[in-house]
């Protein structure tokens, strides 16, 4: 099954719920700060990290009705994670997400980075009072990866030595981290075995790394319009992902290219049609496929369900996402 609102199906009138609470989570006590995190709310995301909670949570309470705690864990993944796209795109100076303009480029910078703040304030809050040590440690610990993410990402820009596998490293920080984790953290409110929420933890881990690969597949591919974000901006900014870790490997004058920064700007037209020409964004969907497939090879000890279905549909949708 391709089509994310069909995977969905067996959470889609918990996804609806979801979505209204979230908007009335936003700060209203402070004006510029309810408008900012009004704004992206608002324009809402694809949704993917909820829907993964709130399906793990079904699949691992098969005889039950899920509980009020896994709702708001749903609801603190989502909002951790709009947080780090409001930061993420004050890093990146990207002017457009969601198909609309970036907090930051409406607000400005210093609003932008406070709403950030205060959406993991916020997040920090709703996760001590689900009152599960277990859970708000896996959740912490996600915040701090978030940051170690960005900053390696900072650290190794224009880094053509950069391995394929500290690349991996950086996309679990930046992203796997967070669906790892809140895999884990729905199974342990579910009181499920802890080899059951390690499998889950691989499954999300598995999930996440996949996801970043075809995003970063998609920022050469795609365009701006369909991704609601601006395409092509990764390479301009020195942010070397697999495409071009690969091409690197196949085409080693690219090194030199790349090292100049793009000053010139014909310099990057050059290098992205060097990268296309090159095995690069082959091997990188195969990299993404063996993630996918890994994903869900982690289900296999969960009993059958709607949900399980879903999940395992899931990790075949993020192979050929378009947006
Ligand atoms: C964007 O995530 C950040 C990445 C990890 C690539 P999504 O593509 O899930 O963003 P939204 O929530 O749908 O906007
Ligand atoms: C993922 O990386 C962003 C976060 C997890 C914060 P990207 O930098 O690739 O995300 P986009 O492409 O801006 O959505
Ligand atoms: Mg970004
Ligand atoms: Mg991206």
């Amino acid at each position: 099954m391709t089509d994310r609102t069909k995977i969905f199906y067996p959470v889609e009138a918990d996804l609806l719920l979801l979505t209204e609470n979230l908007k009335q989570l936003v700060p209203a006590r402070h004006p510029i700060l309810y408008a900012a995190a009004e704004h992206l709310f608002g324009a809402e995301g694809k949704g993917v990290r909820p829907a993964i909670v709130l399906l793990v949570s079904r699949t691992t309470m098969p005889n039950q009705d899920i509980t009020q705690r896994h709702r708001k864990l749903a609801e603190i993944t989502e909002m951790i994670h709009t947080a780090s796209l409001v930061h993420d795109d004050v890093v990146d100076s990207s002017e457009v997400r969601r198909g609309i303009p970036t907090v930051h480029s409406r607000f400005g910078n210093r609003i932008a980075v406070l709403a950030g703040d205060f959406l993991f304030a916020q997040s920090s809050w709703y996760l001590a009072s689900l009152d599960n040590l277990e859970v708000v440690k896996l959740l912490s610990e996600v915040i701090m990866d978030l940051a170690e993410g960005e900053i390696r990402q900072g650290l190794n820009r224009f880094d053509t030595s950069l391995s394929i596998e500290a690349y991996l490293e950086k996309s679990y920080y930046k992203t796997a981290s967070l669906i790892a984790n809140s895999c884990k953290a729905a199974a342990v409110l579910s009181e499920v075995s802890p080899e059951i929420a390690e499998n889950l933890y691989q499954y999300g881990r598995h999930l996440g790394l996949a996801f970043q690969v075809v995003d970063d597949i998609l920022d050469f591919t795609g365009s701006t319009k369909t991704l609601g974000k601006p395409a092509g901006s990764d390479l301009c900014s020195g942010n070397l992902t697999a495409p071009v870790l690969y091409a690197l490997e196949e085409k080693p004058y690219l090194e030199a290219m790349i090292s100049q920064e793009f000053t010139q700007s014909e310099d990057l037209e050059k290098a992205v049609a060097v990268i296309k020409e090159s095995n690069g964004i082959k091997r990188s969907q195969e990299l993404a496929a063996y993630h996918a497939s890994s994903a869900i090879d982690c289900l296999a000890s969960l009993p059958p369900s709607d949900s399980r279905q879903a999940l395992r549909d899931l990790a075949d949708y993020v192979l050929i996402r378009i947006y």
